[in-house]
C-alpha cells in the first residue's frame, strides 16, 4: 500500500481555502495517497497516517486545549506536537527576543493586568490566534475603545499583546519566507491587515493581499538568524521543521524585525510559488515516511 499522507483542516474549510490544491498532486507524484481530514472529525484516520501535516486547523484558537490534546494523540503528527504547543501561543515571541532576535516590541498581558500603552498608534491582539482576528490598530488618543478590547479579550481568557503599530507594514506589507525541512524555499509579501479589510466568508481569516516577493539579502539573512534561533529555543535542529514561515516587517529604524514565526499552521504560499515550492514540500514529507 502507499504511504498515506493525511493534510489536517477544520470543519468550516475541510479542504483549506485552496493554497494546497497543488500540493496533493505533488504528493501523488511522489506515490503518496495524499488527502484531507478535518482534525476534530472523530471518524478521521489520522491515527493511521504514516504522516499527518496541519494545514488549515485555523479553528482552534478558543480551543487550544482540545486541539493540542488531538495533536498529542497523532503519532506522526507534522510539525511536531510540542513545536505546536510552542508555537500557537505568541509569548514564544519574549523567548525568541530573549535568544538574541529582534522582534517587534512585545507586552504580554495577562488576564486581570494592564499594559503601559504605547505613545503611538498600537496593536492589541490575542496571544492565541490566527487570520488576524481579534488583532485591532488603535491610535495613541482612543484609549478607551483600547481597553474595552483588552477587557474583551481577558473576558474571553486569552492573554494580549500589545505592540506598537509596525508602520512599515502600511508601505512594504509584511514578508513571509517560507522555510522547507529547515531549507529557505520562497517568499511572498501581505499587505497591511488591520485597515478593515473584510472576513472570508468561513469566518475564519481576514481576507489577505499576497503578492510573489524577492526579499532581498538582508531580510533573508535575518529568517535563516529566526530559524537557527527558533530552533535552539526548540532544543531540535531545523531540519526538524517539516515547514516554517518567516514574517518579517522594517522596524522604524529600518532594520528587520520579527512579527510572527509561523510553525502550526501557516498559509505557506505555495499556489503563488507554484509548482516547484509543491514539489519541495513533497520531497520533504518522502524524507521523513
Ligand atoms: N505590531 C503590528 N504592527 C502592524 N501591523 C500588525 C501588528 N501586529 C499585527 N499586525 C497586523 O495584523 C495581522 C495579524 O497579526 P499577526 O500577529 O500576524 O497574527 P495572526 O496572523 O496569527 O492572526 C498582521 O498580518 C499585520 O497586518
Ligand atoms: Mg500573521
Amino acid at each position: 500500500m502507499p504511504p498515506r499522507v493525511l493534510l489536517a483542516a477544520c470543519e468550516a474549510l475541510p479542504r483549506g481555502d485552496g493554497d494546497e490544491d497543488i500540493l496533493l498532486p505533488a504528493l501523488s507524484r511522489l506515490g503518496f495517497d495524499a488527502d484531507w481530514i478535518v482534525w476534530d472529525d472523530p471518524g478521521n484516520a489520522a491515527a493511521e497516517a504514516d504522516l499527518v501535516m496541519l494545514r488549515a486547523t485555523w479553528d482552534y484558537s478558543a480551543r487550544r486545549a482540545e486541539f493540542l490534546r488531538w495533536c498529542e494523540s497523532v503519532p506522526r503528527l507534522r510539525n511536531f506536537a510540542n513545536v505546536v504547543r510552542w508555537n500557537t501561543d505568541k509569548a514564544y515571541l519574549l523567548e525568541l527576543a530573549g535568544a538574541g532576535l529582534s522582534v517587534v516590541p512585545t507586552q504580554l498581558v495577562a488576564p486581570g493586568g494592564q499594559p503601559e500603552w504605547p505613545e503611538d498608534d498600537f496593536v492589541v491582539k490575542p496571544s492565541v490566534g490566527a487570520g488576524s482576528r481579534g488583532a485591532k490598530r488603535f491610535s495613541a488618543g482612543a484609549m478607551a475603545d483600547a481597553r474595552e478590547h483588552l477587557a474583551a479579550l481577558h473576558d474571553g481568557g486569552y492573554s494580549v499583546l500589545v505592540q506598537p503599530y509596525q508602520s512599515d507594514v502600511d508601505t512594504h506589507g509584511e514578508t513571509a519566507m517560507v522555510f522547507i525541512g529547515g531549507r529557505y524555499s520562497h517568499a511572498f509579501t501581505k499587505g497591511a491587515m488591520l485597515g478593515g479589510s473584510a472576513v472570508d466568508a468561513s469566518g475564519l481569516f481576514v481576507s489577505e493581499r499576497l503578492e510573489v516577493a524577492d526579499p532581498g539579502a538582508a531580510l533573508r539573512s535575518f529568517a535563516e538568524d529566526a530559524m537557527d534561533a527558533a530552533a535552539s529555543v526548540l532544543g531540535m535542529p531545523r531540519t526538524d521543521l517539516l515547514y516554517a514561515r518567516v514574517d518579517v516587517v522594517r522596524g522604524a529604524d529600518g532594520a528587520p524585525t520579527l512579527l510572527e514565526f509561523e510553525l502550526a499552521e501557516p498559509s505557506l504560499g505555495l499556489k503563488l510559488a507554484g509548482e516547484r515550492a509543491a514539489d519541495r514540500l513533497a520531497a520533504a514529507v518522502g524524507a521523513v515516511v
